[in-house]
């Protein structure tokens, strides 16, 4: 074949998701995208609780795959492939998206696809393209992980840099925490951020001196709660006339090695082409500074909306897609895996 359609089920994390998607190797379309979001549940736990999302997952998914095919104007039986998220993630929120695709393909007597959630957040940015998917340095920013791969076809991605501790959303995430601000921290900080001097604070920028790729944020992380408690000596909780400036300058520093860091990838293998994939590319300020040096130095840059940018199920329909048109199935006796790499 060279066009098909793909229904997609997204599960790794806090999100039920489902996804129609119809086209080929350079074009496709998004015939639905639905999304459950269990945050208000697991806000007041200040964190997923993996019990919950999985029993959340299997109440949300059915009433989704309905509304899925209703939107998108299909039966069941127009559908040419299931594919489901089997990692990374939490395991028994995986296992019933995992489980659920299986089961449909089976019923259906059509192909299984077993798709990796980081491959999905990497090649977003081509979702809404005409011109396939394109050699790339893509800065991959989510919750989970942080990492700059050499994307140099479908499939054939090589690690440049990843972060040695905090992945650059659980950052943003543990000093949301740290500040009495609400789960999940990016939106919060961004928002608290815009009132605030960047330059308040002078947080490190770590491992920017280094020739490496990599990237560490536990010791900005650090010096965020040292500053809280330096200006806070009694209550070592800091005062909402505080929270502006910290947000500002821990975002600034988190910021600029993110940016300086994928410039200096793009340099070392000559490429002129960007992305920028994952929950932390809806930030922005990151998004403007990250335009901002690739104008500065002729770069390229893709950047999905917001919708594909933080856990959706059109991702993981694209990778599907890719790998169904070239008869990449997966197995039925295939697992989940946690702690899947890319
Ligand atoms: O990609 P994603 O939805 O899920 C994972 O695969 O992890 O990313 C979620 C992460 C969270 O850490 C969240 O705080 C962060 O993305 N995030 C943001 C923003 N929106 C979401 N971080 C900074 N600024 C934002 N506007
Ligand atoms: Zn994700």
């Amino acid at each position: 074949a060279t066009s098909a359609t793909i229904l997609a089920i997204e599960s790794s994390c806090d999100e039920t998701a489902v996804a129609i998607l119809r086209g080929d190797l350079n074009q496709v379309d998004i015939l639905s995208s639905e999304i459950s979001s269990q945050i208000d549940i697991h806000r007041q736990y200040g964190g997923v609780v993996p019990e919950l999302a999985s029993r959340n997952h299997s109440l949300a998914l059915r009433p989704l795959i309905d509304s899925a095919l209703k939107n998108a104007g299909l039966q069941f039986n127009q559908i040419d492939a299931f594919a489901a998220t089997a990692g990374p993630g939490l395991a028994s929120s995986l296992l019933v998206g995992h489980t659920a695709a299986k089961a449909m393909a089976v019923a259906s007597k059509k192909p299984f696809l077993s798709i990796n959630h980081m491959e999905g957040h990497l090649l977003s940015p081509f979702i809404a393209g005409k011109t396939g998917i394109q050699p790339n340095i893509s800065l991959v920013v989510s919750g989970g992980h942080t990492m700059i791969l050499h994307t140099k076809q479908f499939g054939e991605y090589i690690l440049l840099g990843k972060s040695m501790d905090d992945a650059a959303g659980e950052a943003y995430d543990k000093v949301a925490k740290m500040l009495g601000l609400p789960y999940p921290g990016g939106p919060e900080i961004e928002k608290t951020a815009r009132g605030g001097n960047p330059e308040a604070y002078a947080f490190p920028r770590s491992m920017l001196k280094r020739g490496n790729l990599d990237f560490s944020f536990s010791g900005l992380k650090t010096a965020v709660l040292y500053t809280i408690s330096e200006l806070n000596p009694e209550t070592g909780q800091a005062k909402a006339e505080q929270l502006p400036d910290i947000c500002a300058s821990f975002q600034a520093a988190v910021i600029e090695v993110l940016v300086k860091k994928t410039i200096r990838s793009a340099q070392s293998v000559s490429a002129d082409r960007i992305t920028m994939s994952g929950g932390v590319s809806c930030n922005g300020a990151l998004r403007d500074a990250m335009a901002d040096a690739c104008n500065r130095h002729s770069m390229q840059l893709e950047i999905c909306s917001k919708h594909l940018s933080t856990d959706n199920a059109a991702m993981i329909a694209y990778v599907g897609l890719h790998k169904f048109l070239r008869n990449q199935y997966s197995d039925l006796s295939c697992d989940i895996d946690p702690n899947l790499p890319l």
